[in-house]
């Protein structure tokens, strides 16, 4: 079948990988649940799971701050999943690595701070056509406090970034540019290689926003020579509310701290505060212990199958629901760039996504509806939302077929 011959060319085994995700075998309205709402959050497997329950059942205590076994041991595996994460990255020093509660926590730290140190008026700073609202706002509020300037990389009808038009707004006023790895809603993978040199030939730094682009590709942060990157655990199949911020450590030294309180400090008087060195500069209050554990159980996890063969076998399924929807009439698809991550975007004429959306999810079937946290995106495609499949590696060929019959039987239904 279409399925087996996917699984052997992609080289992995996807029934054994779909054994480890518990809740990919409970039913959703009494139909086995087909769950392509990956870009909003993945599942979890079990390994991650057992890392959360393992830590409350016998670690838990706070890091950084005992002498006691409990508190040193947690410490130590706080610590090695930094080091994890790092190596992930292949970021130079585990201090580069700041925990903070994800991806929008990161994108505000690095607004605000780098912000109040070297954005001042008439400033600029560039973002594209396609970001989430999370890499819109943090900038937008700085300009405000500022007096600077947002300026937009505009994007052609297939949701790619018009280079020239980026190289264009390139100047001696740029002071740092942000930009996503891969969009949210059209799965548009940028090229941020090209996006940093260009920035760095005139010495602007650049933040990349990974929160899509993680689950779906390796990075390396030096060869890549960003100068922050930022993601979410839990589109990484680990848990909610932890996120990193990768800094190099000269900004990270250079720009002051975002939140401040118990842990970031050397010495505190009421006259005077001496802060700590990274990365604990950047970690106020009680971390998200369990958050940070399970995120590096989730990395291994994900890296014994091997990101290229993930990203493969992604694209195996990209291409069998494209050329399915293409297939059916009064389907677009918005966001046809020639590189794109397994994230498909579309309308169907005439029809609200939520009312398709309703009826997928009837048929246990989870997908993504609206416009996505990219509002300035729809009002470039003149639309006012889409309906987002977002496959990860658990999903399958099958499962994509019963998407696609339950969206033939939906757009009868409601025509
Ligand atoms: N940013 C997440 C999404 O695209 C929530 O669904």
């Amino acid at each position: 079948m279409t399925e087996v011959k996917t699984i052997q060319k992609a080289n992995i085994d996807i029934q054994k990988i779909r054994t480890d995700f518990p809740i990919l075998s409970r039913k959703v309205n009494g139909k086995p649940l087909v769950y392509f709402d990956n870009g909003a959050t993945a599942q979890k497997p079990q390994q991650v799971i057992d890392a959360i329950d393992n830590y409350y059942k016998d670690k838990n205590a706070n890091i950084h701050r005992g002498v006691h076994t409990l508190s040193q041991e947690i410490t130590v595996c706080y610590e090695n999943a930094r080091s994890t994460i790092q190596k992930h990255l292949n970021a130079k020093h585990s201090h580069e690595i700041i925990f903070t509660s994800g991806t929008t926590a990161s994108i505000n730290l690095v607004a605000s701070s780098f912000g109040k140190k070297f954005i001042s008026k008439g400033d600029e700073i560039i973002i594209s056509a396609m970001e989430h609202h999370s890499n819109i706002l943090p900038w937008q509020v700085l300009c405000e406090e500022k007096g600077a300037l947002l300026k937009v990389i505009p994007i052609n009808d297939s949701g790619e970034l018009l280079m020239d038009e980026y190289k264009k707004l390139l100047s001696d006023k740029t002071k740092i540019v942000a930009i996503t790895h891969i969009s949210n809603t059209l799965g548009t993978i940028n090229p941020i290689k090209e996006i940093i040199e260009l920035a760095h030939a005139k010495n602007i730094p650049v933040m990349i926003d990974g929160a899509q682009a993680v689950p779906h590709t390796s990075v390396d942060v030096q060869a890549l020579d960003c100068d922050f990157y930022v993601f979410s655990g839990h589109k990484l199949f680990g848990p909610t509310g932890v996120g990193i911020l990768y800094g190099k450590e000269k900004w990270l030294n250079e720009i002051p701290p975002y939140q401040v309180g118990g842990g970031t400090i050397k010495t505190v008087t009421f006259e005077k505060t001496e802060y700590a060195d990274l990365p604990l500069k950047f970690e106020a209050g009680t971390p998200h212990i369990e958050g940070g554990v399970g995120l590096a159980v989730a990395i291994d996890y994900v890296n014994e199958i091997g990101l290229s063969k993930i990203a493969a076998y992604e694209h195996e399924l990209l291409i069998h629901a494209t050329d399915a929807l293409q297939k059916i009439e009064g389907v677009k698809i918005i966001g046809t760039a020639k590189n794109k991550a397994s994230v498909i975007s579309f309308v169907v004429d005439g029809l609200h996504p939520f009312d398709i959306g309703t009826i997928l999810d009837q048929l246990g079937i989870a997908v993504r509806t609206g416009h996505h946290c990219t509002q300035p995106l729809m009002k470039r495609f003149g639309i006012q939302g889409t309906i987002r499949a977002s496959f990860a590696f658990y999903n399958t060929i099958e499962e994509i077929e019963e998407f696609i019959i339950g969206l033939n039987r939906a757009i009868k239904m409601l025509k």
